[in-house]
């Protein structure tokens, strides 16, 4: 089958174009060549693939041809064996402990205190302007902190989260270098990520030892389910292992739902008839101060929503994947070591699954109209057993933010620009991020 590319020659192929502006370089592909786009970074190969059919083959139906590969290897250096980096038996074995933590039992358990947060953060004077990218990533660090370790990271949240942060954008820099330097070279960058490492390791390190102290008060939070976690043969994680999936949940739960509750608000902005349909939507939530699990749960706006804004901005634009072994998807034939880029932002955004595919309609994720999806068209938090296992955390998580800034005020943007955006591991709005506020 021949599938087109920029076809580069030379020694390094498409890297330098890759690696320059990954960004315009995948946009440029996609519009010349389409939903399968063949490249050469030095002697790999690689496809860029967005067609639903080739997704479901590789995500669903042949998930074990594939292995997550060179990018995650590197990611290692910082998340360990946690769920995300580990592959095969390590993998199996940590994701059986783990589905359950987060299933909507334990999430029902967490709501009174992330509504808590939640109420106490979003407090806005009348006609102010709001850095809506800043408040959702301040907010959601407060949530997932409370949640992991139910403490209040007030005192170390500065330092804590700048290194988390720079821990972050370090090592996507490293994934993006061709021929990054050794980490026992001691440059600069290398002793700063190794100390921000330590303080990190310190901090939970010191949260395991009080835990495990003989008054210590047994806590509501994910910690102490990770701790308590047992598989079927009655053995728990290692401290290793917690710790590990501790900056796993972290990486991968908190810069996504930043993405997703600021991109979500950016459409509702611009789409104001909709924060009206959510305000009295949530109305419905709420008992005496007791949640109805009923209309909270179900296929409801406050989901479309979130399913709508992901759809046209998902926090996760391109995720990759390496044959693990000779394998046909479709017609095209991978070779073992093959590499393919999985790419949401292409599939959801293609008139070849959905209809006016570039306007902002919830409607097309409510019931009756969400299972008329095309399978693969759709995959925000992934597909197949690889799929994020967090969705249920973000989605109760998001229905929760967006109920209380939809009811309590009213969101404009007042000159709406052009969209520009960066797309590091997550898809970031840079403008229309200041809306103004009006109390309700
Ligand atoms: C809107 C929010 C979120 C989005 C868009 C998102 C997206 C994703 C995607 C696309 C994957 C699959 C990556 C792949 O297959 O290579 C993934 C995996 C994962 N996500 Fe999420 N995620 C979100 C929230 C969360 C939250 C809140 C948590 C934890 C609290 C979380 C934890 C994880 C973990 C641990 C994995 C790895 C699962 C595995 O490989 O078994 N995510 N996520």
């Amino acid at each position: 089958m021949d599938i087109k590319g920029p076809n580069k020659g030379g020694v390094l192929g498409d890297i330098r174009e890759y690696m320059g502006d990954p960004w315009a370089f995948v946009n440029d592909c996609h519009e010349k060549y389409g939903h399968r786009v063949k490249l050469r970074m030095l002697h790999q190969r690689a496809y860029l693939l967005s067609h639903a059919d080739d997704i479901m083959a590789i995500l669903q139906e042949k998930p074990d041809s594939f292995v997550k590969g060179r990018t995650f290897k590197k990611l290692k250096l910082l998340l360990g064996e946690g769920l995300i980096t580990s592959e095969g038996e390590m993998w199996k074995k940590q994701n059986r402990l783990m589905r359950p933590v987060f299933g909507l039992k334990h999430m029902y358990n967490l709501v009174p205190s992330i509504q808590q947060i939640i109420t106490d953060h979003c407090q806005w004077k009348d006609q102010s302007t709001v850095n809506i990218h800043s408040e959702m990533n301040e907010l959601t660090l407060k949530i997932i902190a409370r949640t992991l370790f139910a403490m209040d990271l007030s005192k170390e949240a500065p330092t804590f989260l700048k290194d988390v942060e720079f821990m972050m954008h370090f090592l996507i820099k490293r994934v993006r270098t061709l021929a990054s330097p050794p980490m026992w070279m001691p440059l600069p960058s290398h002793r700063e990520f190794f100390a921000a490492r330590a303080r990190f390791d310190g901090l939970i390190e010191s949260l395991l030892q009080q835990r495990r102290q003989k008054d210590a008060i047994a806590s509501n939070d994910l910690l102490q389910i990770l701790m308590d976690a047992k598989d079927e043969d009655g053995q728990s994680m290692s401290d290793q292992q917690i710790r590990d999936e501790i900056i796993t949940i972290l990486m991968a739960g908190h810069e996504t739902i930043t993405n997703s509750m600021a991109w979500a608000m950016i459409e509702l902005a611009k789409h104001p008839e909709y924060q009206e349909r959510l305000a009295q939507e949530s109305q419905t939530f709420w008992l005496d101060g007791k949640l109805q699990e009923a209309s909270f749960n179900k296929v409801n706006l406050h989901l479309a929503v979130m399913d709508e804004g992901m759809r046209l901005w998902p926090p996760v634009w391109a995720f990759m994947r390496q044959a693990g072994k000779n394998v046909n998807v479709n017609g095209l034939e991978l070779k073992k070591g093959d590499i393919v880029f999985l790419m949401p932002f292409f599939a959801q955004r293609s008139k070849d699954f959905w209809q006016d595919p570039l306007s902002f309609r919830p409607e097309r994720f409510l019931a009756g109209e969400r299972e008329k999806v095309k399978a693969g068209a759709y995959f925000p938090f992934g597909l197949g057993p690889r799929m994020c296992i967090g969705k249920i955390f973000a989605q109760v998580e998001a229905k929760l933010i967006l109920s209380n800034l939809c009811s309590q005020y009213k969101w404009a943007l007042p000159s709406p620009e052009k969209q520009t955006v960066e797309a590091g591991i997550t898809l970031r709005a840079t403008n229309n991020i200041h809306l103004r506020v009006t109390q309700r």
